[in-house]
């Protein structure tokens, strides 16, 4: 509002899986403008999902124009760019033309089900955990980069001969903003890496042995950097500007959350949702169901570890109930249509389009309405709809309080979803816990912010940071624990439902 004006500014583009968008910040990490673009979601088949990552590009270029525009400021306002992305969706492409040699597989993709079965055959889903982290799954970039090398024609021969190149989102950004075929810097960094299955954890390395099992040639893969450090600068609208952070957009809000002591964690709210519980830095192995991931790397500083929870479908399951059943018009409606009806009504929906992601992992589910009578309203189910977001949550805790040996005092959220009021109570009710939202609910564009300005010394330390933070809304748990045990147990029914549904 008041001070504004004066720069000057870091901006942030978030690549995320629905839409791109660039946010502008102060200093004091307040939001000065935002652009936003949606981008296509392509279904080809049951469980196959790709993005055009072109298109992409085009959106990413013009909501940086649009948000520096709508801020009334030009490039040498802009001390730093940093990037954030939906994670592990997956693209490759000719390093010469810059062309995508196929769709982006995007990471709610299936399609690498069989292929993870196969290389998990006599050893199990965690031949490559001790490596990397994480359970065999289609959710992972590794199998998705392998699937068109099998698939799409002379691919494997043009990747060995060095004319291919892979990326995340991050990569493929990073390397379009900084010149492209002309020059563009191939880098990823240790967040976005740490989700492809390749990376060593220990070492940050690309692992040569999960390669070869994996069949992937290193010619294919980007530098592994730390996440705030000047990989390049921008050529074009931004020209010369530094292209200073990359962060998994997971990542980007647990830094943007400023959670930097061990112990602290976030659960963020948009397609899918995803808990991360910042582990300090020693990588914390899980023996219930989550995921050991690198939580972020300043410069040549020591990285720090999380272990996450990932719940695949959440928000995108409201649009799902929009666009696909055309049971709401807006995705906000969601909440009313809820708010109408006292609970469930005896209706539990679990989504697992994508199969289940943490603590199941479990490839071969697919998704239920359970306990349907004559009964049942459209409006029990978006209640049900909301409890799903709920529950999934609860499991991911539960998971986290076993591994780590400690209990839950206070949920930090963020992300669209957490503008309903309801299912914010619910999580408050279903977690017995107070659920906390910051006055910046963008935190993932604000991690990403965070970092490039930590890089170009436009912020000083992490401390500067969290004086930023400020509490904006919080919910209180008032369910009584008889009702939260038996809805508990229900839920848990139902997820059973889900398994095994694919031979
Ligand atoms: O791992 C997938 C995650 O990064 C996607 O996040 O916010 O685009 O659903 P979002």
């Amino acid at each position: 509002t008041s001070s504004h004006g004066q720069g000057p500014f870091i901006a942030a583009i978030d690549q995320g899986t629905t839409s791109s968008r660039c946010i502008v910040f102060d200093r004091d990490g307040r939001i000065v403008s935002v652009d936003q673009k949606e981008h296509e979601q392509i279904f080809p088949k049951p469980g196959w999902v790709e993005h055009n990552a072109a298109e992409i590009w085009t959106n990413v270029q013009e909501v940086v124009a649009g948000a520096l525009d709508k801020a009334g400021i030009s490039k040498e306002d802009v001390k730093a760019l940093g990037i954030t992305n939906q994670r592990e969706t997956t693209v490759l492409w000719d390093k010469a033309t810059g062309e995508p040699v196929h769709n982006a597989l995007v990471w709610q993709d299936t399609r690498t089900d069989a292929l993870c079965k196969e290389l998990g055959r006599n050893v199990g889903q965690d031949r490559f955990r001790r490596e990397t982290g994480l359970p065999l799954a289609s959710y992972f970039a590794g199998p998705k980069i392998r699937w068109m090398l099998d698939n799409v024609e002379g691919l494997r021969q043009r990747a060995e001969a060095g004319e291919i190149l892979f990326g995340t989102m991050d990569s493929w950004v990073i390397w379009n903003l900084t010149g492209g075929p002309n020059g563009g810097v191939h880098v990823t960094d240790v967040t976005n890496a740490s989700r492809t299955m390749l990376m060593n954890l220990q070492t940050l390395n690309w692992d040569e042995r999960i390669l070869s099992s994996m069949d992937i040639p290193a010619a294919v893969l980007p530098e592994i950097r730390s996440s705030a450090e000047v990989y390049g600068y921008a050529k074009g609208a931004l020209d010369g500007v530094p292209v200073a952070s990359a962060l998994g957009d997971q990542q980007a809000a647990l830094f943007g959350q400023t959670c930097f002591s061990k112990g602290e964690a976030k659960s963020t709210y948009g397609t899918g949702t995803f808990l991360l519980l910042n582990t300090g830095d020693t990588p914390v192995n899980s023996y219930n169901g989550l995921l050991t991931t690198v939580g972020y790397r300043i410069g040549d500083q020591a990285p720090v570890y999380a272990l996450e929870g990932s719940i695949a479908v959440t928000g995108s399951l409201v649009q799902w109930m929009r666009d696909q059943m055309g049971l709401i018009k807006s995705a906000a409606e969601i909440e009313t249509l809820a708010s109408s009806v006292e609970d469930n009504g005896g209706a539990y929906f679990v989504p697992a389009f994508s199969g289940l992601f943490a603590p199941y992992w479990r490839s071969d589910a697919r998704g239920v309405i359970a306990g349907l009578t004559r009964y049942v309203t459209k409006a029990h189910i978006a209640r049900a709809v909301l409890e799903a977001t709920a529950w999934q949550t609860r499991e991911i805790v539960d998971a986290m309080n076993k591994d780590s040996g400690v209990e839950l005092t206070a949920l930090k959220v963020d992300g669209g979803m957490t503008s309903n009021n309801l299912l914010m109570q619910t999580l408050a009710d279903v977690l017995d816990a107070p659920v906390v939202r910051p006055m910046v609910a963008e935190t993932t564009c604000l991690g990403a912010a965070y970092a490039a300005g930590l890089a170009v010394g436009f912020w000083q330390d992490t401390d500067e940071l969290r004086a930023n933070w400020r509490r904006a809304a919080e919910w209180t748990p008032r369910m009584d624990a008889d009702t939260r045990d038996r809805e508990y147990k229900n839920w848990l029914k139902a997820v059973e439902r889900t398994m095994g549904w694919i031979e």
